[in-house]
């Protein structure tokens, strides 16, 4: 296996069973996640990026032994992203990293988003930078990757499903491969 993704998995099997602020696993979000962007259609590259979004707060715990301090944002999306920027395509980190822009965005601009939001979500949304302003809905919807990042956020809060089973996360690993820079 590639040394990557070798260490991508070893850090979902040995942090992955942490919660983190929700009602399933962090691996069982991410196994969601990936499969609501299959089910959509989506390319190797945004499934992957729905699989890893929150790769940021399993390499926070990695750090600190498994425990985790609510009361700070942990910026997981730029962390996440910028570890995987080495080793990844922009088709992979660009999402990532703008996942918690694009939970932001759907708060602020779709009336029925904040309802839908977990009590997780809802309570990292203030420190996470709360509604945005006009200004930022504009600067956001001009990124070039603002609709793959605003659909892999939508999958983001539909996969916290505690009823669900899904491909588990090892099915993953040959298409995660496949998107690799350099193979
Ligand atoms: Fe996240
Ligand atoms: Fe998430």
């Amino acid at each position: 296996m590639n040394e990557t993704i070798h260490h991508i998995n070893q850090l979902y099997i040995q942090f992955g069973n942490n919660k983190y602020d929700e009602l399933i696993s962090q691996t069982e979000h991410a196994t969601q996640c990936a499969a609501l962007a299959k089910a959509s259609g989506a390319s190797p590259e945004l499934t992957i990026a729905a699989l890893l979004h929150d790769i940021g707060h399993l390499l926070v715990l990695a750090e600190n032994n498994g425990t985790i301090d609510f009361d700070t944002d942990d910026e997981h999306e730029a962390l996440g992203a910028r570890y995987l920027a080495a080793h990844f395509p922009s088709g992979v980190t660009a999402p990532i990293a703008l996942h918690v822009a694009a939970k932001r965005f759907l708060c602020t601009a779709d009336d029925t988003y904040f309802d839908q939001l977990s009590i997780g979500s809802v309570r990292s949304l203030e420190k996470q930078g709360g509604l945005m302003t006009h200004h930022e809905v504009m600067r956001f919807e001009r990124s070039p990757h603002f609709s793959s990042a605003v659909e892999l956020r939508r999958w983001d809060e539909g996969a916290k499903d505690e009823h669900i089973i899904v491909d588990p996360f090892e099915s993953y690993l040959e298409m995660m491969e496949y998107t690799l820079n350099s193979k």
